[in-house]
This record gives structure tokens, C-alpha cells and sequence, in this order.
């Protein structure tokens, strides 16, 4: 057997642990691995070289990915599909693992039902990605923030301040709820709950007056926040592939600073986390998530099962259809959120 590995869309930490964890257990196998890089665009454009034990020897705990990543869409420029599927067979590959978000395992959908045998392994710090309980990299996403939110706690606190602190996240809240409730965020704001820049004014003011004299508001990027105008039009001038425009520069996070400032008279500071949720090493939770389902890839190659995505749902490692996730998206489920909304 020949297998293919690729990464595509925005990297998160564990990805080299996914590859390390494909790689070892096709070699137990006998099997050949080849790399595909930047995502779907190796495979379009035959950008694809054997990995020995040596490539993937001592990259479990480095962010990144050695394969590279790219937001390419297949789907877009018609003749591209057909491209990759003839570099498949050109490389002799039995098989590929798509490891990426709801973009690439959607892309990864599309191709199987063409013929190319592949699976996929979810991998998002938005950890949106239906069927799974947890995607690689969110762990460690919310770690970043909520190491983040401590060290912001005592120097808003010192100076008496509030501090916006806006998170990624392109369509759910998960990285501001589950980082704001580990970091003891005072207020979250996300899509999956309709808020107003009054309701937070108010909470704020009512913390002050409890003697409470500093304030951190997490704000997921994509949030839609009542009476909140931010910049639609820039952030639409540039879109990716997938039609994705770019949040950050919505300036969400300092429009609500300055708001804020304005409506309650408290100094108010913003910190926008960006990129840096999706550096450094992987979590424990990562590394170990990563090697079990890049394991689990290569058995369900083994078994002949095309079409599936990897998935971990509550301890168990599982698969499942790689067309049932395609085009949904795993909202924040809204006990977690009251259950954060109980510490503000
Ligand atoms: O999808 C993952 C994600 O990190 C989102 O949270 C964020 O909106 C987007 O990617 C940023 O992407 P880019 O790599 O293009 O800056």
C-alpha cells in the first residue's frame, strides 16, 4: 500500500503529532507514505515526495505542519477536481488522509465520491466540525486564551481598567466560551447568543459598583452585537477560496472597546489574539487526540472504509460519514453557555 497525508486549511498545533501518528502506523503496516503539500493544492499540482521514519522522527510536540497548509478549493476552477484525482493515480496513492476543517473535509467529500479513496481527520481551533466531540488544535487554542485572560486579569485590575479581549472563531463561540470559562472571562459574546452593547455596559457598571474595578469581555470575532457597527466592507475585500472573508478586519474587538469607553466612562483597552491561538506545542489533550486519530486513519484504510471521518465522541475514537458533515456547522451548545454566564 501507498498512502497519501496532507493538511489544508488554518494550522493548529498537533498536526505534525496527526502526520507522526498516520506515518508510523502505515510503516508498522509495511506501507509506503507520501506527503502532499499545502493541502489540496499538492495533490492538484503534484506536489507529492515519500516520508521515511526520519521526516516524521521528532515533530510530535512542534506547532505547524512539515506538509505546509493552503485554503485551496478544488471545487472553484472546474478541470481541478479531475487534476488531483489523475495525480493520485500518477503517484500510485492507495490512499489519502485529509486532515483539516469543514473546507478541506468538504473537499475530501466531494473526491470520494469521484473515486479517490481517502478519510478525514478533523482538525480546527473553532472545533465547529460536526460529529466529533473535539477537533486537533482547540485544546490548545483555549489554553493560549485562557493563559492569556490570566495574565490580562491582573494588569487590568492594577490599573482599574477594562480589557476587550477579541478571539478567533469564524462561526461559533467555542474558543471565547470555552476560553473565557477557563480564563474567568466577566462577559462572552458570541454568535450563538444575540447581545447588546447595553447589556455588557451595564453588567460592567454593575461589577464597579459591587467594587469589582476592572472588567475582561471576550468577544468571539464573528459575534453580531446590537448597535456595534463594525467594518463589513473591509473585511469583504478579501475573501479566500472558500468565500471566507476576513474577520479580523471587522475590528470588532476595538469597536467595542471604544463603546464601551464612551458609554461607561472606564478606561477601556483591547487586545485582538489573533494567530497566536494557533501557535506553539500541542497540548496533552492535542498530541494524544492527534496520535489516536491519526492511528485510527490508517486502520480504517486498512479496513477498506472510504468516506469516513474520524471522530472522538466521548471517549471513544469512531468514524463517521464524511458526507454528513460536509456543509455543518457544531454550534456552542447553550448550557455551556449559561454555565459561564453563572461567573460573570
Ligand atoms: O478556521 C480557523 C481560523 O483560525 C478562524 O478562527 C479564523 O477566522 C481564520 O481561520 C483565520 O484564517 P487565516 O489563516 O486566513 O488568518
Amino acid at each position: 500500500m501507498r498512502i497519501g497525508v496532507l493538511t489544508g486549511g488554518g494550522d493548529v498545533p498537533g498536526l505534525n503529532a496527526a502526520i507522526r501518528a498516520v506515518a508510523r502506523r502505515a510503516f508498522e503496516y509495511g506501507w509506503e507514505v507520501y506527503g502532499i503539500y499545502d493541502g489540496w493544492k499538492g495533490l492538484r499540482d503534484g506536489i507529492i515526495k515519500p516520508l521515511e521514519r526520519a521526516d516524521v522522527s521528532g515533530i510530535l510536540h512542534r506547532g505547524g505542519t512539515i506538509l505546509g497548509s493552503s485554503r485551496t478549493n478544488l471545487a472553484k476552477k472546474p478541470g481541478d477536481m479531475e487534476k488531483a484525482l489523475e495525480n493520485a493515480k500518477k503517484f500510485g496513492l492507495d490512499a489519502v488522509v485529509a486532515i483539516g476543517g469543514d473546507d478541506t473535509l468538504g473537499v475530501c467529500a466531494q473526491l470520494t465520491k469521484r473515486g479517490l479513496p481517502a478519510v478525514g481527520i478533523p482538525k480546527t481551533m473553532d472545533n465547529d466540525v460536526v460529529g466529533t466531540d473535539y477537533c486537533i488544535g482547540f485544546n490548545t487554542a483555549v489554553t493560549t486564551v485562557a493563559e492569556a485572560l490570566d495574565k490580562l486579569h491582573s494588569t487590568a485590575e492594577a490599573h482599574h481598567r477594562v480589557i476587550v479581549v477579541e478571539v478567533m472563531g469564524r462561526y461559533t463561540g467555542w474558543v471565547a466560551v470555552m476560553g473565557g470559562l477557563a480564563g474567568g472571562a466577566d462577559y462572552i459574546l458570541t454568535p450563538e447568543k444575540p447581545s447588546s452593547i447595553a447589556d455588557v455596559c451595564e453588567h460592567i457598571k454593575r461589577r464597579w459598583a459591587m467594587g469589582k474595578k476592572f472588567s475582561i469581555v471576550v468577544v468571539a470575532e464573528a459575534a453580531k452585537i446590537a448597535e456595534v457597527i463594525t467594518d463589513e466592507a473591509e473585511a469583504e475585500k478579501r475573501k479566500d477560496e472558500f468565500g471566507h472573508i476576513r474577520l479580523d478586519l471587522r475590528g470588532l474587538g476595538p469597536t467595542i472597546a471604544t463603546a464601551i469607553e464612551e458609554r461607561t466612562g472606564f478606561e477601556t483597552r483591547f487586545v485582538v489574539l489573533g494567530h497566536l491561538q494557533r501557535g506553539g506545542s500541542p497540548t496533552v489533550f492535542d498530541r494524544v487526540l492527534a496520535t489516536r486519530m491519526g492511528v485510527y486513519a490508517v486502520n480504517l484504510i486498512r479496513q477498506g472504509k472510504f468516506g469516513r471521518m474520524v471522530a472522538l465522541q466521548g471517549d471513544k475514537i469512531t468514524d463517521v460519514p464524511l458526507e454528513e458533515i460536509a456543509d455543518k456547522r457544531k454550534a456552542v451548545d447553550p448550557e455551556l453557555i449559561e454555565l459561564a454566564q453563572l461567573f460573570y
